[in-house]
């Protein structure tokens, strides 16, 4: 068992990492004032995980809000349902809201709690790959808009983030491999060794080898903790989180949510970065040629989608949040473990890059 702690002053909080830990109460003692909880979940994660964390919360008084399962449901309707159900049990501003599933559930729950009677804590049980490593921690909450991803949301950091790494075991394949795109992310942006780690051992991990996931979880957690402390607020450094995802968030949008899931669509995009990155002379062909093997042992696409053109990826990249003054700002590797944001590329670099 593990803890480490996301450090902003008097919303600081700690992410407990380990197996079994939905089942002890401990770890979430101390992020409930009161004894009034909604836990916010899925239809496919209720019926695996739900019944275990009320038993755990036997002693507080439980209600339960079960959201179809996917990315499609990431919406205002969905929050509105949330918000219903907090409203139909009578819950106050003392409650606290318990997210348990993945990114979606994260997002739409966190969202919830920013919002209901101006903010009530929330704490995040996050249960992919993906969720575990970024989108629990650092207080992005969220749902998608039919014309952008994530278009509305806020920051809101939870109160605790309770990471069991059992609950792995129960996910499909094409989910543990979504959630290595974020993994492989913060090798490239901000840490060679964990990118060389993983080189080393994407095999293990794929088998979700325990100590392996231990490592690699407290590892990106740690990356994250230190980003958000830097910049909570994305006005500069959080931004290198979103390698990949300019293009990846228009791989998404375009497609249809959910059709290519969003870790998919952040590794192709990655490597449309990485892409970038050659034709520019920052890094060379050896390089960009490890991040593609090393997405494609992690079983994720490195390609866009054949029918999509540069004209298709501009007009969603255009909504992208990175957008300033017009201009759209890629994050780019610049060299192994590190990477940086830029507006200056040209669109014949980028057209070049999206056909790889
Ligand atoms: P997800 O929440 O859709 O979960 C993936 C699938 O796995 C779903 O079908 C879910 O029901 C299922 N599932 C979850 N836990 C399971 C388990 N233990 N066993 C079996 N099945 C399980 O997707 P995700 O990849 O976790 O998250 C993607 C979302 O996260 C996107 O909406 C993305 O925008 C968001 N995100 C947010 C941040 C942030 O900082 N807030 C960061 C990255 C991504
Ligand atoms: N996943 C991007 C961020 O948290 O900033």
């Amino acid at each position: 068992m593990r803890t480490l702690v996301v450090d902003l002053g008097d919303r600081s909080y700690p992410i407990h990492i380990g197996n079994g830990l939905i089942s002890e109460v401990n770890y979430f003692k101390d992020a409930i004032k009161n004894k009034r909880v909604i836990i916010v979940t899925n239809d496919t994660v209720a019926p695996l995980y739900l019944d275990r964390l009320k038993n755990t919360l036997s002693d507080y008084q439980v209600c339960e809000c079960i959201l179809p399962d996917g990315e499609k449901f990431k919406t205002l309707d969905s929050f509105n349902k949330i918000i219903t159900t907090m409203l139909e049990n009578s819950l106050g501003r003392d409650c606290t809201v318990i997210a348990l599933g993945g990114g979606v559930i994260g997002d739409l729950a966190g969202f919830a709690a920013a919002s209901y009677q101006r903010g009530v804590d929330f704490i995040q049980v996050p249960t992919t790959i993906l969720s575990q490593v970024d989108s629990s921690v650092g207080g992005k909450t969220g749902v998608n808009h039919e014309l952008g991803k994530n278009m509305i949301g806020a920051f809101y950091q939870p109160k605790t983030v309770v990471i069991d790494l059992n609950c792995l075991k129960t996910l499909p394949k094409r989910e543990i491999s979504a959630g290595l795109a974020e993994v492989v992310k913060y090798g490239i942006i901000w840490d060679y060794d964990f990118f060389q780690f993983l080189e080393s051992n994407i095999s293990g991990i794929t088998e979700l080898d325990n100590k392996l996931l231990e490592h690699m979880i407290y590892t990106c957690c740690s990356i994250k903790a230190e980003v958000v402390h830097l910049d909570e607020r994305e006005g500069g450094v959080r931004a290198l989180l979103n390698l990949g995802h300019t293009f990846g968030h228009a791989i998404e949008s375009y497609m249809g949510y959910g059709v290519w899931l969003h870790g998919e669509a952040v590794a192709a995009g990655m490597v449309i970065a990485a892409n970038v990155a050659r034709l520019k002379g920052f890094v060379d062909a050896t390089y960009t040629e490890r991040i593609k093997s090393l997405l494609e042992k992690a079983g994720l696409p490195v390609e866009a989608p054949k029918e999509m053109t540069y004209k298709d990826f501009l007009q969603k990249m255009v909504h992208d949040k990175k957008v300033k003054n017009g201009c759209i700002r890629y994050v780019i590797p610049t060299q192994t473990g590190k990477s940086e944001v830029m507006s200056d590329i040209s669109e014949d670099i980028i057209v070049k890059a999206i056909e790889g």
